[in-house]
C-alpha cells in the first residue's frame, strides 16, 4: 500500500508517495524551500505544492516541527512561525489540499517511528530514544516499541539553557564550533537524558546522523547504546507516512 508523506522542515518541504511494506519512497521526493517566515498559510500553498507536483489524490502524512495532539492539533512552535499554535493543522492542510484525508504528527515522532520500523532500531525493545539534531533538536521516545509521543527534550535545560540553543546542529553552525567541541556539548546532553530515562539505545538523526564518524568517537562515558539513524533523509517522509496508515481519518478501514 502506499501513503503519501510529507516533511516540513526549517529549509525544506519535501514528500512523495511512500511504499509502506518496504519503507521506503516509491517515486524520487519533490521538494521546495520553505517560505519565509514560514506562516500556516504559506506553508500549506508549500504543501500543495509537493503534493500536487504528483498527482496525489489518497491519504496524507505531515511532520511537523513542533507538539502535535491528536494528529491534527499544533501546540507549539518554537522553530516556525509563532501564528502556528492552536492552529487545526488538519483542517487548514485538508482543505489545501482540496479536501484529502490528513494526519499531522510531530517530526521527530514520525523520524522515530520509521526508525523503529525499518532502520536503526529495528526489533529494539526497552526504552530507545532517537534524537534529531537539526535547526532545533527532536525527540522519540519508545518503550517495548510504542512511542510516548511529543516528548520534546530538545527543550531539557542543558547549562542553563534551552538545550537545543547548545547542542542542536544550528547550535554548531552558530557557535563555529569544531565537531569535537560540538560533541562535548552533546555528550553532556546525553548523559543529562540518560540519566533522566536510562534507555537502552541512543539513534542519532537529522543531517548529521551522515557524519556520524565525525563526532560519535568523541563521544565518551554514555552508557547506552549510540547510533547514527539509517533512514536519514526520508525518515520523516516515511514515518509521517506510517502514521497516516494507522492513526489517520478512515484509517482503521484501511
Ligand atoms: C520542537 C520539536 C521538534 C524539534 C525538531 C523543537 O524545537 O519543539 O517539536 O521535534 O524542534 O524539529
Amino acid at each position: 500500500m502506499q501513503i503519501f508523506g510529507v516533511d516540513i522542515g526549517g529549509s525544506g518541504i519535501k514528500g512523495a508517495p511512500v511504499d509502506l511494506d518496504r519503507g521506503d519512497l516509491a517515486q524520487e521526493r519533490h521538494k521546495i524551500l520553505t517560505p519565509h517566515p514560514a506562516t500556516p498559510d504559506a506553508v500549506a500553498d508549500g504543501v500543495r505544492e509537493v503534493v500536487g507536483h504528483f498527482g496525489w489524490t489518497g491519504p496524507v502524512g505531515i511532520t511537523f516541527p513542533g507538539v502535535v495532539t491528536g494528529g491534527a492539533m499544533i501546540r507549539t512552535a518554537a522553530n516556525v512561525d509563532k501564528g502556528w499554535i492552536d492552529t487545526d493543522a488538519r483542517v487548514l492542510l485538508g482543505d489545501r489540499l482540496g479536501g484529502l484525508p490528513v494526519t499531522v504528527v510531530n517530526d521527530a515522532d514520525a523520524a522515530g517511528v520509521a526508525e523503529m520500523a525499518f532502520g536503526a532500531g529495528r526489533g529494539r525493545r526497552g526504552t530507545v530514544i532517537l534524537l534529531t539534531f537539526g535547526t532545533g533538536i527532536g525527540s522519540a521516545v519508545f518503550a517495548d516499541g510504542v512511542l510516548v509521543p511529543n516528548s520534546e527534550l530538545g527543550h531539557l535545560e542543558l547549562d542553563g539553557h534551552d538545550a537545543e540553543k547548545r547542542a542542536s546542529s544550528k547550535a554548531k553552525e552558530d557557535h563555529d564550533l569544531s565537531w569535537e567541541q560540538w560533541a562535548q556539548r552533546v555528550q553532556k546532553y546525553l548523559a543529562h537524558v540518560e540519566m533522566l530515562f536510562s534507555p537502552e539505545l541512543f539513534i542519532i538523526g537529522g543531517g548529521v546522523s551522515r557524519k556520524a564518524h565525525k563526532f560519535l568517537p568523541h563521544l565518551q562515558g554514555i552508557k547506552a547504546e549510540i547510533v547514527p539513524a539509517q533512514l536519514q533523509n526520508n525518515a520523516g517522509i516515511v514515518g509521517a507516512a506510517m502514521r497516516a496508515a494507522t492513526e489517520g481519518p478512515g484509517a482503521a478501514a484501511r
